[in-house]
């Protein structure tokens, strides 16, 4: 964990894909560099060109729009000052925008006192190459810092293959599957989660 201008910023290195990226980078190129920062403004045009149906179908609901996602990233960057809420993060692989993840300690909906859910979505051009997985395990390393929470949890729908993958590589156990009290899909019909924890 290192600090840059004054704001948390985490690093790890992991290995290259064994396939090579999407990208183009080459299989046996070097470590990859996956870092989380807080958002701004300026990130808001690649953080909006990073969602796709996948993101929108399993996370967000819809797509945003550059005035909206600055105005929710004001929101997380008030978060983080006052220390309470939802705080969200980027995700940098080799220094680019490549994904989102947040933390967030009062969700409740299905999980118990004490849990954080978080949530995450990778742009699909820095798919498959453990990317998610990565800014997991990350973020687990902030609520350690920070001594928010004492377990992290994963809410995820029983059809998201990719998100159960990530579930499992990042050491979650099932807890329970649980029918949302707040989320509803377009037709009205309440989403149906499985919870996966992990202790802090
Ligand atoms: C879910 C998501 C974040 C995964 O991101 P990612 O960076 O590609 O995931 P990783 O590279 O860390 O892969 C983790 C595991 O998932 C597997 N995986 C990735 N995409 C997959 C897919 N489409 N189908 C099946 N498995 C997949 C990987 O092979 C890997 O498995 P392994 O650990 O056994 O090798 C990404 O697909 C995404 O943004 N989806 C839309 C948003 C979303 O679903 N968010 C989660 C809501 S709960």
């Amino acid at each position: 964990m290192r600090r840059r201008a004054g704001v948390r910023v985490a690093t790890r290195r992991r290995p290259r894909h064994p396939g090579g990226g999407p990208d183009g980078h080459a299989a046996d190129g070097g470590p990859l560099t996956i870092e989380l920062r807080p958002l701004t403004h300026a990130d808001a045009p690649a953080h909006c060109a990073g969602e796709d149906d996948e993101t929108v179908r399993w996370l967000t609901g819809g797509y945003g729009t550059v005035e909206g996602t600055c105005a929710y990233f004001d929101v997380l960057a008030a978060n983080a000052a006052a220390g309470s809420g939802k705080r969200g993060f980027g995700v940098w692989l080799d220094g680019r925008l490549a994904g989102y993840v947040d933390l967030d300690p009062d969700l409740g909906d299905g999980l118990d006192p004490g849990d954080v859910n978080l949530s995450y979505a990778v742009h699909p051009w820095a798919r498959g190459r453990g990317v998610a997985v990565e800014a997991v395990r990350l973020v687990c390393e902030v609520l350690r810092a920070t001594g928010v929470g004492t377990r992290a949890a994963l809410r995820i729908e029983p059809g998201n293959t990719a998100s159960l993958r990530v579930a499992d590589t990042a050491g979650f156990a099932l807890l329970r599957e649980v029918v949302s009290e707040t989320d509803t899909h377009p037709d009205g019909a309440p989403v149906t989660f499985r919870v996966f924890v992990r202790a802090l």
